[in-house]
């Protein structure tokens, strides 16, 4: 296995941070050159200087935003040509400021959907009828272990979750006859900023987790539920990643690769 991505041209979504900038690193070290977005062009600047030997840009593009989306993927376009990789990464838990604030269920629920399945769909779009024309084309969604089955959570994030995984699996189905590969990451619990909140929250609410590091009340806080009793890394999701967008994987379509030390084993 090479996971070799010389030559390829890939665009992350939420690269600024956690798994996006993981991702997008590794793409780089196997030889993609990587357009880098985020809500704020300056998050994923830093995560481009560290990147050598391959052209990055860095821009501007919330994926709620029709038009940042077409504006990102036109300069894109008409700068480097096509792309031959999409990494639709970026997500939220709920609506941003809103995790705790039950009462705005309408509010968290339009949120979350806006971000983690149509911000999906809108980038999808973008790229399907170029990667159609070229019969060549590799997305990756990314969905959640909370997206399955008998999970105890309904909320916005779960439900979103699984529309993604849903989506993905429809339009592998649509886009098989094209040669694209679109499949969906399913990561179990992995500490980044996303999960750096949320341990906030929960070591406010639970005395016990507030006597803990950070770190500690994070893994304390799942470790039950992995059977292999570890959380995972960014670069663990990344690998992950990078062989389903890689031609090593050319007959893998409509597939959600687990990265979560066998929590989905529970459901
Ligand atoms: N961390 C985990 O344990 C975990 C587990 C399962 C799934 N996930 C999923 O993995 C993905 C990455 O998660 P992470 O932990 O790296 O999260 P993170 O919060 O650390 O990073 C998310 C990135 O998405 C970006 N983003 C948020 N809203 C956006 C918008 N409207 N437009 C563009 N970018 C936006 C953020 O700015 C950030 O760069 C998410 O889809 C998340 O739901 C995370």
């Amino acid at each position: 296995m090479l996971i070799d991505l010389k030559g390829k041209k890939a665009l992350v979504t939420g690269a600024g941070m956690g798994m996006g900038a993981a991702v997008s690193k590794l793409l780089a070290q196997q030889g993609a050159d990587v357009v880098l977005t985020d809500l704020k062009a300056e998050w994923p600047e830093g995560v481009a200087k560290e990147i050598k030997g391959v052209k990055t840009m860095v821009l501007e593009m919330d994926v709620t935003s029709n038009d940042q989306v077409k504006r990102a993927f036109d300069k894109v376009f008409s700068t480097w040509g096509d792309l031959d990789i999409l990494v639709n990464n970026a997500g939220v838990s709920s609506a941003p400021g809103r995790e705790s604030v039950n009462a705005d269920r309408e509010i968290d629920w339009d949120t979350t959907f806006n971000i983690n399945v149509k911000g999906v769909l809108r980038c999808c779009e973008a790229v399907i009828t170029r990667m159609k024309a070229r019969k060549y084309g590799k997305i990756v969604n990314f969905a959640s272990q909370a997206g399955h089955a008998a999970r105890k959570s309904g909320g916005a994030y779960a439900v979103s979750k699984a529309a993604v995984l849903r989506y993905t699996k429809g339009l592998a189905f649509e886009l098989a006859p094209f040669s694209i590969n679109v499949n969906a990451v399913c990561p179990g619990a992995v500490w980044t900023p996303f999960q750096q909140r949320g341990t906030a929250r929960r070591q406010a609410a639970d005395p016990e987790l507030g006597k803990l590091s950070p770190y500690e009340a994070f893994v304390a806080s799942y470790k039950a539920i992995i059977p292999m009793g570890r959380p995972q890394s960014p670069e663990d999701v990344a690998k992950a990643v990078a062989f389903l967008v890689s031609d090593d994987a050319c007959n893998i379509t409509g597939q959600c690769l687990h990265v979560d030390g066998g929590t989905i084993l529970r459901d």
